[in-house]
């Protein structure tokens, strides 16, 4: 009994931490939907946008991008940043999966 709870807590555990982590791939369409048209492809910004808005869209695999925490990121994708409004169609489980794929677009 002792080793079935424990198996139950370590799986638990292990789709807690996955759920932390975000997922890329999820990510990526979640993305591809939500943040390309300014962002761009592979998080280069969007120039015409940029323009249209008149403002720098940072590179999303710069450096001072990716130093921000993963919860900076959320923050930044929820709740807006300057120009930039809160994305509300990505909430919940998808914002960790959104992180995970700005993660993979570092230089
Ligand atoms: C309508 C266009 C638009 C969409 C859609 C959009 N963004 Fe942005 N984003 C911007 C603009 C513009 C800025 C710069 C804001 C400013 O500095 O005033 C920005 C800034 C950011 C920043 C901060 C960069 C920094 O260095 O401060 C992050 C991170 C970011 N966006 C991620 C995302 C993600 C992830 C999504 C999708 C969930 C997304 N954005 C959707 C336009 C957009």
């Amino acid at each position: 009994m002792k080793r079935i709870i424990s198996g139950i807590v370590l799986v638990t555990l292990g789709v807690a931490m996955a759920h932390a982590a975000g997922n890329a791939t999820e990510g990526k369409t979640a993305y591809d939907k939500s943040c390309r048209n300014c962002h761009g492809p592979a998080g280069e910004a969007n120039p015409a946008i940029a323009k249209m808005m008149k403002v720098d869209i940072p590179n999303l695999g710069s450096p001072e991008v990716q130093k921000m925490s993963d919860e900076d990121l959320s923050k930044i994708i929820t709740g807006g940043k300057g120009k930039m409004q809160p994305m509300r169609s990505v909430t919940g489980k998808a914002v960790d999966d959104v992180v995970a794929y700005v993660r993979t677009l570092k230089k």
